[in-house]
């Protein structure tokens, strides 16, 4: 199975290229399905719902992380990369899951995170047991500190989640950590860190794991040479391949000798890179040579706008079209708002786009649910969903998104889990809201996600989105998501789109190859058809004469 086989025969290449016009479905464990009641989502979980997926119609699942963890950043802190937490189940539980999956022609790509294990690793712990100058210290990055006695840290640089980027530890060196200090940063120019990475990619892609996502790719290599900048200097310096910590051009040198590994099976284990890097940066994540495939955030980031929908589309396809790889799309993850309810707040005053991304000044004050309106983010969302489906490239859809779910805003204080709440005291809500248990029903103690309490509180207002209430429902989000699916598999045409002019600034309107053409009404006010369209399917209540405000519709073919 890990041998080079041939590849020239047209059936592997198309076998090869599935990922390029996929639809993924990130599954975060903890939050799907549990199975044995524990309060936890776990892979017996995922297994007793694969026909749901199915039914869905998604290409393929990604699986944040079920490794073994402290849940220090919700399975993000890895304490052994090579097994299940033995809360989500066994290495026999993923293999029977990842075998249902596939027979139901579903693939699987699991999350990796290199650019950090968990302070429970045991080679972190070897780590400190060891002492300074040993060895085992030397995988991670280990300092002394500044000032008499070393008691001030080597650098005043701030971590990810707020507070220092560096933890004092009982012999009084300092290591380095961009996140939590549960997440110390491994040392990438060893080569045994390399080697071990390797093995675990092997270690995957023999269980049948068809691709990887990676987490934070852009941040493995760093150049730590004395003198350290100060977090001033550092902010001044251009991220563009030669920063410290961040989007170094030898990072593809980690990424070249992973391909050659992935491409050592057949068909070749596909890559996507999480990448928050410059645009024309990107490209070089999505390469043949490095990883593949690279996510494109842009859409996540923007506004619920005509202009900056048209822009995004026509920059990535352009991006994508550079790197040979083809785009991705994504409006919400596990670390973002809800894309509904970003889109059901008042317009962000300042426009920033972090302040978007993590949900705008109305979350962090408190999320006051007086200022957001519910009815017209979902109708937003609909919209923005069947415009992003009716694109080329793949899309990457977020659990509890075919629900319409919206953001749980409050979660008390007490139940909350991220690390960002905590590192601010508060300050930053963080990204729970995002992952609260699914309902799949509408009764029971955590509405069908599993027989126990969820280990997140579900609001009331969950229960109207239980999968059993959408079920047979065909006005609700589920039943679109579904049509919105099947559709996309016959049509989806080509790795190109022609815009066509609306003739007004807030519809977007464009055609695939085929004749399969997408609308976009972003304003309000109704868009005229000429009567002789044929819808295949609308986001909300469109005729053959009209695209009511915040709609898109698909059209067939006119020939
Ligand atoms: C990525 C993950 C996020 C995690 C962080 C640190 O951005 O998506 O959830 O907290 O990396 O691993």
């Amino acid at each position: 199975m890990t041998d080079a086989l041939p590849r020239e025969t047209p059936e592997t290449d198309a076998a090869a290229a599935w990922w390029r016009q996929a639809v993924v479905y990130q599954i975060y464990p903890r939050a799907f399905a549990d199975a044995d009641g524990d309060g936890i989502g776990d892979i017996p979980g995922i297994l007793s719902r694969v026909d749901y997926l199915a039914a869905l119609g998604v290409d393929a699942v990604w699986l944040s992380p079920f490794y073994p963890s402290a849940l220090a950043d919700g399975g993000y802190d890895v304490a052994d990369y090579r097994d299940v937490d033995p809360r989500l189940g066994t290495l026999d539980d993923f293999d029977a899951m990842v075998a249902a999956l596939h027979e139901r022609g579903i693939r699987v790509v699991v999350d990796i995170v290199p650019n950090h294990t968990s302070d429970q690793h045991e080679w972190f712990q070897e780590a400190l047991a060891a002492g300074r100058g040993s060895a085992a210290r030397e995988r991670y990055i280990f300092r002394e500190g500044k000032g008499e006695g070393g008691v001030e840290p080597p650098t005043d640089w701030v971590s990810v989640f707020g507070g220092p980027a560096w933890e004092r530890v009982e012999d009084g060196q300092w290591y380095f950590h961009h996140f939590a200090k549960e997440q110390p940063d491994l040392n990438w120019d060893l080569r045994e860190v390399r080697d071990d990475f390797l093995k675990t990619l092997r270690f995957w892609s023999d269980r049948g794991v068809d691709g990887f996502r990676i987490d934070v790719a852009e941040m493995l290599a760093k150049d730590f040479s004395d003198p350290l900048p100060s977090r001033e200097e550092l902010a001044l310096i251009p991220i563009d391949g030669n920063h410290p910590l961040s989007d170094r051009d030898e990072v593809h040198e980690i990424y070249a000798e992973w391909r050659a590994l992935f491409n050592s099976y057949d068909p070749p284990r596909t890559a996507v890179a999480e990448a928050w890097v410059a645009s024309h940066r990107v490209p070089r994540y999505a390469s043949p040579e490095s990883l593949g495939q690279a996510f494109n955030f842009d859409l996540l980031k923007a506004s619920f706008d005509a202009g900056e929908f048209r822009r995004i589309v026509s920059d990535n396809l352009a991006l994508a079209a550079e790197s040979g790889s083809s785009s991705t799309w994504v409006l919400s993850n596990h670390d973002v708002v809800r894309h509904p309810t970003r889109y059901g707040i008042p317009a962000d005053p300042a426009g920033s786009t972090a302040e978007v991304q993590h949900g705008g000044e109305w979350l962090r004050a408190g999320g006051d649910e007086a200022l957001l309106d519910r009815e017209r983010g979902t109708r937003r969302a609909r919209a923005a969903t069947l415009f992003m489906l009716g694109l080329p490239g793949s899309a990457y859809l977020y659990q509890g998104e075919e629900l319409g779910l919206h953001e749980v805003v409050d979660i008390p204080a007490d139940r909350h889990q991220d690390p960002w709440f905590f590192r601010t005291g508060g300050e930053e809500p963080g990204r729970d809201g995002c992952r609260v248990p699914l309902p799949w029903t509408t009764e029971g103690p955590s509405l069908g996600f599993g027989p126990g309490e969820p280990q997140l509180p579900q609001p009331a207002w969950f229960a109207q989105h239980a999968v059993s209430v959408q079920d047979g429902d065909p006005a609700s989000t589920l039943s679109l998501y579904r049509r919105a699916l099947a559709l996309r598999h016959e049509l989806q045409d080509g790795e190109q789109l022609a815009w066509h002019e609306s003739g007004r600034a807030d519809v977007l309107w464009f055609r695939r190859p085929n004749g399969w053409q997408v609308i976009t009404n972003f304003g309000t006010e109704p868009f005229a058809l000429s009567g002789d369209a044929r819808i295949l399917l609308s986001s909300d209540g469109a005729t053959a004469t009209e695209v009511p405000g915040e709609t898109t519709v698909w059209l067939a073919p006119t020939s």
